[in-house]
């Protein structure tokens, strides 16, 4: 079946004073219908860049230079402003990053559920007076606290309440952008439960944007781990986690505690990623890389499938088994 979300080659690129900073650089991947995707990387790989591009929206400095990013067949880098418009809240949601800037401080969050259904639903008030009461219901907060403002509400609560006004319009696709990074664990995990429910439960598409590998694994159908503005591995989340065929995805599997069990040790990727305004030459991870040759800086790494669903970036996919034992080495790691 084709996928609902189809992006190829994806490039966006930022003007900056220092030169043309390449956010993401010729990215593919696909969203299936009624999967929850995770886009994983560190800080600054492209993340929100790619949830912003397919979302149409992008600052004035970025310009997007590659696709089609297909949405039911329809290349949404191709759209005017007025198709894309029709399409926002009703087909797709966009859960914006900056947790908080999803809920506006001067409203009452039921008023702003209200708001999406009036405005861009044409409901009545009425009716939208009562849908509001029962998304509260399906994120599981009292309905009595419509009235109350963000600043009222937990942490938790407003990004229940975020989910609830991306999924006011029941939209095919979601993308939630970090939606539980500033919640501790306990939390996290409950808002997790609630999206995955209803997502479950409306048959959703969902991209889910995380610095955090244990949030894939707790929630994520398939997993895009994306380094330096670069797809390097995908493929369904248990595969990939358990056999991780770049050396990237095997060092942020020990990097992150698990959701659900105590940690084991942590041990952390030394260094940081590159500045894309001049990426290094050939495989960017190289630089962190515990297993880098001589050819890995001298061209980059096609994103290859191993036959089944699983792909990866890496000169050495082939060697992934060998490869994993050391990679579950804390030395390995170490400089
Ligand atoms: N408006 C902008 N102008 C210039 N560069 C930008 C802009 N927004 C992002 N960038 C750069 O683009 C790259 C990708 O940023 P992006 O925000 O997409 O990453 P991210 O993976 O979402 O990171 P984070 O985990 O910190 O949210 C980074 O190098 C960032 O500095
Ligand atoms: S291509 Fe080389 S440097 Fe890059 S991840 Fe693979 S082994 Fe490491
Ligand atoms: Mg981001």
């Amino acid at each position: 079946m084709e996928p609902l979300l189809d992006i190829r080659d994806l490039t966006v690129s930022y003007r900056t004073p220092q030169g043309p900073v390449r956010a993401v650089d010729a990215a593919s991947f696909a969203v299936p219908r009624g999967e929850v995707v995770g886009l994983v990387g560190e800080s600054g790989c492209g993340k929100t860049t790619v949830a912003r591009a397919v979302m149409g929206v992008v600052p004035r400095s970025a310009e997007i230079l590659g696709g089609p990013v297909l949405f039911e067949g329809r290349d949404l880098i191709r759209l005017s402003e007025r198709e894309r418009r029709a399409l926002r809240w009703r087909e797709m949601a966009f859960i914006p990053q900056t947790a908080m800037s999803a809920l506006d401080p001067v409203y009452r969050v039921g008023r702003q559920i209200e708001e999406v259904l009036v405005e861009r639903g044409g409901r009545s008030r009425t009716v939208a007076r009562a849908r509001a009461a029962e998304l509260f219901g399906l994120v599981g907060i009292d309905a009595r606290r419509l009235d109350d403002y963000p600043h009222q509400f937990s942490g938790g609560m407003k990004q229940r309440a975020s989910i609830a006004i991306a999924l006011a319009l029941e939209p095919k696709l979601v993308l939630a952008d970090e939606p539980v990074t500033a919640l501790d664990v306990i939390v996290q995990r409950q808002v997790l439960d609630v999206l995955k429910a209803l997502q479950a439960r409306m048959h959703l598409s969902v991209v889910l944007v995380t610095h955090d590998i244990s949030v894939v694994a707790y929630a994520c159908d398939r997993v895009v781990v994306m380094y330096a503005g670069r797809v390097v591995e995908t493929g369904r989340v248990a595969e990939v986690l358990e056999r991780p065929r770049h050396p990237y995805t095997m060092g942020l599997t020990n990097a992150f505690p698990d959701l659900e069990s105590a940690a084991g040790e942590l041990v952390p990727i030394e260094g940081s990623p590159p500045s894309l305004l001049d990426p290094p030459r050939g495989c960017r991870f190289a630089p962190r890389c515990p297993f880098a040759q001589p050819r890995c800086t001298a061209s980059e790494p096609p994103l290859l499938t191993d036959g089944e669903d699983h792909a990866a970036a890496c000169w050495r996919a082939e060697e992934a088994p060998a490869l994993r034992i050391q990679a579950a080495e804390a030395a390995t790691w170490r400089r």
